[in-house]
């Protein structure tokens, strides 16, 4: 595998991401952040989740703006780009494949390097992003990728060496925080609204069981239903009930998903020996896993890093930095476009 990474001099990267609901275009000087722009797709908000017809469609409105806004915020001509980094996967095909076939055409034109990076890669790799008092983990390292789509604990080795531990067998953790919002009749994507009300509530107000998942995998399918039924006990008790305890049932539903979290990554370090743990995706925007990872550091002895906030949720510069690793691993300088490796692919694993 690629292990070592010859630092290149005054690499400047486009990066593009389009494997779900935002379209994102940033530059890379090397593997500092020049601009990350990130267009939302508001359409999806009446609709409580992402439709993935209106998601291409948004995106193949908003790609031209968006990449020509990172070009711009960085100050850099596309003349002087020297690849084009994009997500190949994995994600909703109608999405990849606007960005997938813009990043093709423009490298095609420059006559640059196309550099596919794996989405999942890139939420644990946007670590390695230089950024001002932030010290990146050392190898090996355990990372848990908690996002709308996906929740794994991976085994990190070496910048391309990975392996996945654990993950859910049925719904993503992010999943669970917006179904739930769903349930308590807040609006998509409601994993920021369920923090915000958990902040003023009683976490132990009400309980929640945990489910019951063999080695490090993870379930969260049982725990939507349990709010569900929750719901509709104390609905039929008190119509008035989620409005008059919306803190509370949001700061327990919020522990409850914080805590089945942080079970499966103890076990994870316990077997493993590794106790540096490094979140990356949407919910490790989360204050209650942040604060559950900060306390472990003195509980357990744990190294934790957690992403800086624009680097959580989906982003291009995460993208960006698998294009420069991959780019100074395989001395792709001046190797020009490259018809190969241009494929969409929805189900890509680590
Ligand atoms: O990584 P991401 O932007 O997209 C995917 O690849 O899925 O993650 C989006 C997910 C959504 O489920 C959203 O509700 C969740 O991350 N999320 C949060 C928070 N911020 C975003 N969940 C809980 N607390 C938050 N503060
Ligand atoms: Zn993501």
């Amino acid at each position: 595998m690629l292990n070592s990474i010859m630092p290149k001099n005054n690499t400047y990267i486009l990066a593009i991401e389009s494997s779900c609901d935002d379209t994102a275009a940033a530059v890379l000087l090397n593997d500092k952040t020049l601009s990350n722009v990130v267009a939302g797709q508001a359409v999806h908000k009446q609709y409580g989740g992402v439709v993935p017809e209106l998601a291409s469609r948004a995106h193949q409105q908003n790609i031209v703006p968006v990449v020509h806004e990172a070009l711009r915020l960085a100050n850099v001509k596309k003349e002087d780009l020297a690849a084009i980094a994009f997500t190949s996967g994995p994600g909703l095909m109608g999405s990849l494949l606007v960005g997938t076939s813009f990043a093709k055409s423009l490298a095609m034109g420059l006559n640059i390097p196309l550099i596919d990076v794996n989405h999942m890669q890139a939420h644990i790799l946007a670590h390695f992003i230089e950024e001002e008092n932030y010290s990146k983990p050392t190898f090996p390292f355990l990372a848990m990728t908690i996002s709308g789509g996906h929740t794994q604990i991976v085994k990190v080795s070496n910048y391309f060496e990975m392996e996945v531990l654990g993950q859910t067998i049925d719904d993503a953790v992010g999943e669970a925080f917006d179904k739930s919002a769903k349930i308590l009749g807040l609006p998509y994507p409601g994993g920021p609204l369920i923090d915000k009300y958990a902040k003023l509530g009683n976490p132990k107000a009400y309980k929640f069981t945990k489910p019951k998942v063999d080695g490090l995998n993870f379930s969260f399918s049982g725990f939507k239903t349990a709010v569900l039924y929750f719901y509709q006990r104390e609905i039929a008790k008190d119509p008035q009930f989620v409005t008059n305890n919306l803190n509370d049932i949001c700061a327990s539903i919020q522990y409850t998903i914080v805590e089945i979290l942080m079970d499966k990554i103890k076990k994870a370090v316990k077997e493993t020996g590794i106790k540096q743990v490094a979140i990356g995706g949407g919910v490790s925007a989360n204050s209650g896993i942040r604060d559950a990872l900060k306390t472990a550091e003195g509980k357990y002895g744990w190294k934790t890093y957690i992403p800086k906030f624009e680097y959580t949720t989906d982003n291009a510069a995460m993208i960006g930095i698998v294009g420069y690793l991959k780019y100074s691993a395989e001395n792709l300088e001046n190797t020009g476009f490259k018809e190969t490796r241009v494929m969409a692919q929805s189900r890509l694993k680590l």
